[in-house]
């Protein structure tokens, strides 16, 4: 009888993580991560906090505290996310306001006085259940005129364009260093861990919570990142 199949850990992934999510998602470390950074001038207030919900190593939080911090120095960063192993990339980021914490977003009580929030393929991760929940608090924790920038791997919006663009994604993969048997265990953990919506469906969410102006920002096979602005 075959081995039962476990979910996708993030804990066995923690060491290697940013090479692991830079290897997987084309266009994620010359295209998603410099736009972040890129539009977080425009949105980080004085006075206020950044929070990437999610944050795995804390690299992104890191490097929009890079961008930010000679013009803006009174600005508190905050990751957070629920995988304790990240913790060692942690040690070495930890600045004196950039902090990081084990914690699992749905429960998190930190949203307050928030002028940018991240949430970078994290939401996909969640039950149906928790997205809307969590998007409505990470909103009503924005100061007005606040942002949140998304990104989600989503579903293609008909059959037709999720079967066109499946195999490209494998290929990339493979040309990346993936094996066969890399994608297709990735694939089967991922199984009922992975929740996806499709573009349309999240532009609807983040709608429903409150956000009045959406914009995609990045788009790559069927990973997107969209702006939110409250
Ligand atoms: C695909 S990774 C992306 C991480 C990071 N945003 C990045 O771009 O490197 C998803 C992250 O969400 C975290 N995560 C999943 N569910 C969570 C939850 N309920 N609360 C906090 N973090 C969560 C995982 O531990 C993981 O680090």
């Amino acid at each position: 009888m075959a081995e039962p199949h476990t979910d996708f850990s993030f804990k066995d992934h923690a060491p290697k993580f940013d090479s692991h999510i830079g290897a997987s998602i084309p266009g994620y470390k010359d295209g998603l991560l410099p736009t972040c950074v890129a539009l977080s001038r425009r949105f980080v207030q004085p006075g206020t906090r950044v929070l990437d919900v999610g944050c795995s190593t804390g690299h992104l939080l890191a490097a929009i505290r890079r961008e930010n911090q000679a013009a803006r120095p009174d600005v508190s960063y905050v990751g957070i996310d629920c995988e304790p192993n990240f913790g060692r990339h942690w040690t070495r980021r930890r600045a004196k306001n950039l902090a990081f914490e084990v914690c699992d977003a749905r429960a998190y009580d930190g949203y307050n006085n928030a002028s940018l929030a991240l949430g970078i393929f994290t939401l996909q991760f969640l039950r149906p259940i928790d997205k809307r929940p969590l998007l409505r608090r990470i909103y009503d924790g924005l100061v007005e005129g606040g942002a949140l920038i998304i990104a989600e791997k989503t579903l293609a919006e008909n059959s037709r364009m999720q079967d066109a663009l499946t195999f490209p994604y494998y290929d990339y993969k493979l040309k990346r260093g993936f094996t066969p048997d890399n994608i297709l265990d990735k694939e089967r953990s991922l199984r009922g861990q992975m929740t996806l919506w499709t573009e349309t469906e999240l532009g609807s969410a983040l709608n429903q919570v409150g956000f009045g102006q959406l914009q995609t920002i990045w788009k790559n096979f069927l990973f997107v990142g969209v702006l939110a602005i409250k």
